[in-house]
């Protein structure tokens, strides 16, 4: 292996710290804990253990979680209902929605029905505006966290051809609008893109987010480009591995991102920043 490895463990575990000083004091000038309402609606299992986590590290950070979990069965009307109440609640800065939702639920119209100001997944379209306008608030969390291991190699990356694979409206799309803002010159694969190889093969900046292993062959990536793996794919074996066959790849990229350990730690601590952002916004 030759390429360096971009610790997003440890990227995160410092940003944590960060907004855990910051939080500890406001709360000496006798301000609240920033408020976070935690929504998960039905028992997909994989939701619970990451609101499990989200919640656990509110809490590390001194945010304060308030959890409303909701059975599968609860109606639209409800969950409108308390998303209203939490847009009005003085003493919440930011609502998480966990999705997927049941498909029961129009998921597009009740992430719109949350304040743009307590947005703090950044996936409102007021928020996706902002930033496709280069003058963004809240950012979509994963996008938000590559940008900032993007950042931690202190490589410059204007001019560069950013190739992502995915055009999610969680990820593809928002990182999309990211390395646009960042000078990167952008090109999106998606489920219709013929010959993802031809756009990998120039990519300075390669970022997959698709949830297929082996989906990135190694031999595809440029000699010195920064290879980011989005995917989380469970094996059969129970083990993790992301979208790219990291091995190979890992012998051609300069940089690179594990999995575990790259990108997922990335998007909670951006939730936390996203918090505490928007509860200082409420200061204001
Ligand atoms: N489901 C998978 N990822 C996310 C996320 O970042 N935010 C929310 N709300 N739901 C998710």
């Amino acid at each position: 292996m030759t390429a360096q490895l971009i610790d997003g463990k440890a990227l995160a575990l410092t940003i944590r710290n960060e907004i855990a000083t910051k939080i500890a004091a406001r709360n000496q000038q006798g301000l609240r804990k920033p408020g976070l309402a935690v929504i998960l609606m039905g028992d997909d299992p994989a939701s619970h253990i990451y609101v499990q986590n989200k919640r656990k590290a509110c809490a590390e950070v001194g945010i304060k979680s308030i959890y409303h979990p909701l059975s599968a069965a609860t109606s639209e009307q409800t969950l409108i209902q308390l998303i209203q109440t939490l847009n009005h609640d003085p003493t919440i800065d930011g609502i998480l929605l966990q999705l997927p939702l049941p498909s029961s639920i129009d998921s597009e119209k009740l992430l719109e029905l949350i304040d743009p100001k307590k947005d703090v997944d950044g996936f409102h379209p007021y928020n996706l505006g902002r930033l496709a306008q280069r003058r963004p608030l809240l950012r979509p969390c994963t996008p938000y966290g590559i940008m900032a291991l993007l950042d931690s190699t202190q490589e410059v990356y204007k001019n560069r051809h950013a190739v992502i694979i995915g055009a999610s409206n969680i990820v593809g799309r928002p990182m999309a609008l990211e390395l646009l803002l960042s000078g990167s010159t952008i090109t999106i694969c998606h489920r219709f893109t013929k010959d993802i190889q031809k756009y990998v093969s120039t990519a300075d900046i390669v970022v997959s987010a698709v949830g297929k292993p082996h989906l990135i062959k190694g031999e595809w990536i440029k000699p010195q480009a920064t290879v980011i793996d989005v995917g989380i794919n469970r094996l059969a074996n129970g083990k993790i591995m992301g979208d790219v066959e990291f091995e190979e790849a890992a012998k051609r990229a300069a940089f690179i991102t594990p999995v575990p350990g790259g990108v997922g730690p990335m998007t909670t601590t951006m939730l936390l920043k996203n918090t505490l952002q928007a509860a200082m916004n409420q200061d204001t």
